[in-house]
């Protein structure tokens, strides 16, 4: 069986991409699996540039094909923002709830509240990036939270081309629209090839 490493702790994102490569034969392994290894500080200016760095360092250190993703909120009403800063939107420590009620309180009388989710994903061997792609979904920030499945921002997303917000859909919901499954669904085909052409290890 061939064997990829999600470059992540995040259980969520592990959750949403097994269901992605339910059809292929592959043993997902997380950072989880990898207690010492070395984490990657996301520094970079832009979601591709994280994302790459995360994968290329986790690929390097464990000789695994590796796949990472760096996800942002871009709220066009507070241009741009929380954009590449939205894990530490509220501060350098703070909860997925911190950053939902700054977002809300920064949008109280706004009322442009459109917003893409953006998920850039890459790939990467131990020597070098074999390739990334992003994800976007369009929608709009609520006025108040919704729902209580998810994580991060799902509770205050509602993608355009639905009533619910992500928080308000079952896991299969949102992983057939979401920015993150875009994302992957684009990156497949390159996964798909390698297995394809490897005998279970790069
Ligand atoms: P990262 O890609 O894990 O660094 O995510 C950056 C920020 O976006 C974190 O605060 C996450 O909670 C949030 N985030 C990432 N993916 C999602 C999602 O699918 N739904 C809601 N929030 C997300």
């Amino acid at each position: 069986m061939f064997t990829l490493l999600l470059a992540s702790h995040n259980q969520n994102k592990a959750k949403e991409l097994k269901a992605l490569l339910s059809a292929m034969n592959v043993r997902l392994l997380t950072l989880n699996d990898f207690p010492d290894i070395v984490p990657t500080k996301e520094d970079q200016d832009t979601i591709c540039a994280n994302a790459m760095k995360k994968a290329f360092e986790a690929s390097l250190q464990t000789g695994l094909l590796s796949l990472a993703d760096d996800t942002g909120l871009f709220i066009q009403a507070l241009d741009g923002k929380p954009g590449v800063y939205s894990a530490r939107f509220a501060g350098e420590h703070c909860s997925y709830k911190d950053n939902r009620m700054k977002v809300l309180e920064l949008m109280t009388g706004i009322t442009n509240r459109y917003a893409e989710f953006r998920t850039c994903v890459a790939l990467s061997a131990p020597d070098g990036i074999i390739s990334y792609k992003e994800g976007i979904l369009e929608g709009f920030i609520t006025t108040e939270e919704r729902g209580t499945n998810g994580f991060g921002y799902d509770s205050i997303f509602m993608p355009i081309s639905s009533p619910k917000t992500y928080a308000e859909m079952t896991d299969t919901e949102k992983n057939s629209i979401s920015h993150r499954a875009k994302a992957i669904e684009t990156i497949l085909p390159i996964i798909k090839d390698i297995i394809a052409l490897s005998k279970g290890g790069l």
